[in-house]
């Protein structure tokens, strides 16, 4: 079985089928012009204005970790390995990208219950909170009560709990704020001079920046960088996404692995052998020629709704510039076909549903009982036997086929598992469609001028 994530638009072909081999050159260049993008920036030379900011180095980056670059894959492992061994709680602060890949991650590779299992049953790795992505006093005081009550005694394995504080540029608030106040709470744990205080507290940080300063002052002991010529968004294989996920047990080789083979076949390959152009294609020509600038990824699947918020953020930050760009909205089927289903079916003709399905499930396929026939008022004896993923299916081919036949267009991606591998595969798939979508629209992927201007206003009624 092919382990490479497909892309069939053949349910979008009555709109697009006729444009699809006129936009091939067109496309092909785009995509030529983001992997020069990633020459240009290797070669140190200069960048002319309209690439700037240039943040193409996400591009190869899987391929030389994998190759290991500064052998940082080695020491993000032995340092994951001790981090992992000394606590069973780890928060980890960030926001935007630097906080939502490793939530796909986790949400898609780590048991749905991972923090009510036991240790060993977790793999032996520490349970998983998120802070400093937002400023909610609720959620912050919650967890500082739930480290406070459930962790009185630092030399208990179990009650020992350490922080990964993720930020690039090391000044957004939300982040900054929630890391003094975790900090805080930290070396009031430990003490403050403490060798666990230092040792438990892991930044991720750009070369420099205020977090770099304040890493370097108190001299923590592991900082990991996030390179230049990678944006947030972009960074979910750098130390960003790698780092927390390997504390996690995954499998991050694999996932590098993933993200490095789609880059070659998405180099190589031509319009219709080469999943990531076949996306852009499809979703390109429906906005262009049929104005559906609304983009609803619908996952089929639990696991996979972080991931598409994830990717929410990537086009809208990327694209959504000079008033152009389509609209993200992810759905998670088929709990959303009660919710949005029915503005996807009868509402206006101003989108494209794409599909991700995951080919086999992970888990022994559970079946519908029978029943004794005094309690099958329900019915549901005439599909006794039948499994959740064979329900799942009716529920996606039905679906499919209402839009078919009311003439609105869906397309399907597909990752044969959900595994380190396909995840690898599926998220450098979307950041390189996004990249070249934006090339071949004119618009620079890279930065995000519209999130600073909040920052900045709300940097002078603070500060003032
Ligand atoms: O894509 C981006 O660059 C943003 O979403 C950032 O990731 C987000 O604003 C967080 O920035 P930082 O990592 O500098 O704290």
């Amino acid at each position: 079985m092919s382990k490479q994530i497909s892309f069939d638009s053949s349910s979008a072909d009555f709109l697009i089928g006729k444009q699809l081999p006129l936009l091939a050159d067109g496309l092909q260049a785009a995509r030529d012009e983001a992997f020069a993008d990633v020459e240009l920036l290797r070669s140190g030379g200069e960048v002319p204005n309209n690439k700037q900011p240039l943040d193409s180095g996400f591009i190869d980056l899987p391929q030389r970790l994998l190759a290991g670059e500064d052998g940082l894959l080695e020491s993000m492992q032995s340092t994951a390995k001790t981090f992992g061994e000394k606590i069973d709680r780890m928060v980890v602060l960030g926001i935007g990208g630097s906080y939502m890949g490793l939530r796909a991650l986790h949400e898609a590779l780590c048991d749905p219950y991972h923090n009510e299992l036991e240790r060993s049953a977790r793999g032996n790795v520490p349970k998983l909170y998120f802070e400093g992505n937002n400023l909610d006093n609720d959620t912050l005081s919650s967890l500082l009560s739930l480290l406070k009550n459930q962790c009185t005694n630092p030399e208990e394995l179990l009650e020992r709990w350490g922080i990964v504080v993720i930020s690039k540029s090391g000044g957004t608030l939300e982040t900054a704020a929630a890391f003094r106040i975790f900090r805080q709470a930290l070396e009031e744990y430990y003490g403050a001079d403490s060798d666990l205080a230092k040792e438990l507290v892991i930044p991720v940080t750009g070369e420099t920046g205020k977090l770099r300063d304040l890493s370097n002052s108190i001299g923590y002991e592991a900082t990991f960088p996030i390179p230049d010529g990678v944006g947030g968004r972009f960074s979910v294989f750098t130390a960003v996404g790698l780092f927390p996920a390997t504390v996690l047990g995954i499998d991050i080789k694999e996932m590098l692995q993933g993200a490095a083979d789609i880059t070659e076949v998405c180099r190589t390959k031509p319009l219709g052998e080469n999943p990531v152009l076949d996306y852009v294609a499809a979703c390109h020509l429906l906005e262009r020629d049929h104005a559906m600038d609304m983009r609803v990824l619908s996952t089929w699947g639990n696991r996979l709704e972080a991931a598409g918020l994830w990717y929410d953020q990537l086009l809208a930050e990327s694209l959504g510039k000079h008033e152009r760009g389509a609209t993200p909205l992810t759905v998670v089927n088929t709990r959303d076909l009660h919710s949005r289903g029915q503005q996807h079916q009868e509402g206006k003709r101003d989108r494209v549903i794409n599909n991700l399905t995951v080919g086999s499930v992970g888990t022994d396929a559970i079946s519908l009982p029978e029943m004794a026939a005094n309690q099958d008022q329900d019915l549901l004896n005439r599909i006794a036997g039948k499994t959740i993923p064979e329900l799942l299916q009716a529920a996606i081919s039905g679906t499919n086929k209402a839009y078919t036949d009311d003439k609105r267009p869906t397309t399907d991606m597909e990752l044969p598992q959900l595994d380190a591998y396909g995840m690898g595969q599926l998220l450098q798939m979307l950041m390189l469609a996004t990249t070249i979508e934006a090339r071949l629209i004119g618009i620079n992927p890279y930065g995000q001028p519209g999130v600073e201007a909040y920052k900045n206003n709300m940097g002078e009624i603070l500060y003032k």
